[in-house]
């Protein structure tokens, strides 16, 4: 049995972090791309929080590094730059909003579609950064965009 039987709130990781790059830089420019193990993912850092996760979007595969940071019902997230949806740094999660159709005066509520974007571990050593991927053995949506003949290496669009 491995750790996650014994632990499900345990995580699965893969073993091998990654560094991808001095921490001193990031500060700086807020956000950088990877590539982990032939996965290409972004990391931001925000409000001195790390945060790493596949670089397209769940949806269509829009570029999220080239996305903003803002927060919905007071959780951060990172805005598609190509439909505008919502993605939680900290957990993945797709928001979005919805009305009640028996009350359209009532004020829309900010709902969870769910972890729809896969994200990794951030850690910092000695001023380096490293991701280590998550290895979490559920259908992530974002998979799709990661993997096979969706995969764009180094993309910058
Ligand atoms: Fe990201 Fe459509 S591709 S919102």
């Amino acid at each position: 049995l491995d750790d996650a039987v014994h632990n499900p709130e345990e995580k699965e990781y893969s073993s091998v972090s990654v560094c991808v790059g001095r921490e001193a830089d990031i500060k700086k420019s807020k956000r950088m791309t990877a590539v982990v193990h032939d996965r290409e993912v972004v990391i931001f850092y925000h409000k001195g929080e790390y945060h790493a996760m596949d670089i397209r979007c769940y949806h269509s595969g829009g570029p999220l590094h080239l996305g903003e940071i803002e927060d919905f019902d007071g959780r951060s997230c990172i805005v598609c730059p190509w439909h505008k949806f919502k993605i939680t740094l900290a957990t993945g999660e797709g928001l979005y909003q919805s009305k009640n159709p028996k009350d359209p005066s009532a004020k829309p509520e900010w709902c969870s579609k769910g972890i729809k974007q896969r994200i990794h571990r951030v850690t910092v050593e000695n001023g380096n950064i490293y991701v280590t991927l998550s290895k979490e053995p559920f259908k992530c949506d974002s998979d799709f965009y990661a993997t096979g003949i969706y995969k764009v290496i180094r993309s910058s669009s």
